[in-house]
């Protein structure tokens, strides 16, 4: 009998994701405006539908970490010599193979270390990459970037991964929280590896965030899906429209649902009756853009310095490398 290796890892800073959902829910629909956080997407299906955000024409984002990462990723793996890669929000680790190839082939990397807070698509990478990668021990942490970065196992000298601009996801203080979590993770010796997406024209912006196939409307509205399900919640999905703004002072994108009518929405799970107004805007996700001495001063707070800056020809995007200072 083969013993797979892979394991996983279940957190949720001791609580479970319901309880998580019960206070986000209720902290953010009393809120005015109302917002609620993007972790509550990635449902099997929201993650689903952002695997298929990254193929789409207007969503450059992913295409061009791509061609960024098959340009450096010997480089990266070469300089850091990893025995552990440890991505964080890792999705389906589409990307991170390249990164993971060329560490094996350079090095010493013995294991992969996925955390994110959505199980089944975690789960699902895990077997592809031992299956493609024979040797390959993968172990999945399951947890929330808000308190359970500490619960990932030091398994050598590490490169920590941080892909698909989910740094934009957070305000400036959930960033600089997470960034001194990530610090807090790194030795001398490891590494950081972040990308992010660069300030641009924001007509190319709000394309990303709003494509013509509707497919990022459908991820958006996927939210009160997951809502209606585990809190036995009314939301009617098409009476809430997606709309996607660019605030050019915070330089980031902003994810609204917009109601279509005056609604009530009932929340059994939160006990709960909330009134939406027409044309009232509910805050679903922040995505922000930066320039290079913006990534370096939050860098620099967090106690973590530049090792090199790579970016796409058009310069639409950068992958950074960063290590402890
Ligand atoms: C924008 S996607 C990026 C996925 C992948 N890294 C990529 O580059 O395509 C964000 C990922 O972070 C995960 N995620 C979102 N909020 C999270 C949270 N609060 N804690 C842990 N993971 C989270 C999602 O499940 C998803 O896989």
């Amino acid at each position: 009998m083969t013993v797979t290796p892979i394991t996983v890892q279940v957190h949720s800073s001791g609580r479970s994701s319901r309880v998580v959902l019960v206070e986000d829910v209720r902290r953010g629909l009393s809120k005015r405006p109302k917002e609620l956080p993007p972790r509550w997407f990635y449902d099997e299906r929201g993650s689903q539908l952002f695997e298929e955000i990254t193929r789409l024409p207007e969503y450059y984002l992913t295409r061009a970490e791509t061609e960024i990462l098959a340009r450096c990723a010997r480089d990266i793996a070469c300089r850091m010599q990893p025995e552990a890669i440890v991505e964080l929000g890792a999705g389906s680790s589409t990307k991170t193979r390249m990164l993971i190839d060329a560490a094996r082939q350079s090095g010493m990397l013995s294991r992969f270390v996925p955390f994110d807070v959505s199980p089944e698509i975690v789960e699902r990478s895990a077997r592809e990459l031992v299956a493609e990668f024979p040797g390959l021990g993968v172990h999945a942490v399951i947890g929330d970037f808000a308190g359970d970065l500490q619960q990932i196992p030091r398994l050598g000298r590490q490169l920590v991964v941080f892909l698909g601009s989910t740094i934009g996801n957070f305000d400036d203080q959930e960033r600089a929280a997470f960034l001194a979590a990530v610090r807090s993770l790194l030795a001398p010796g490891d590494g950081f590896l972040l990308g992010v997406d660069l300030v641009k024209d924001p007509a190319e912006l709000i394309a990303a965030y709003d494509d013509a196939a509707g497919v990022t409307a459908g991820f958006n509205r996927n939210m009160l899906a997951v809502i209606n399900r585990e809190l036995s919640a009314d939301f009617d999905l098409g009476a809430f429209e997606h709309v996607a703004l660019y605030d050019p002072e915070l330089h980031r994108i902003e994810m609204h649902l917009r109601s279509t009518r005056d609604q009530w929405v009932t929340i059994p799970g939160v006990g709960m009756r909330v009134l939406f107004q027409q044309g009232e805007l509910m805050r679903t996700e922040i995505s922000a853009k930066f320039t290079r001495p913006m990534v370096e001063a939050f860098l620099h707070d967090a106690g973590m310095g530049l090792a090199a800056w790579y970016t796409d020809p058009e310069e639409r995007f950068a992958l950074v490398s960063a290590v402890p200072a």
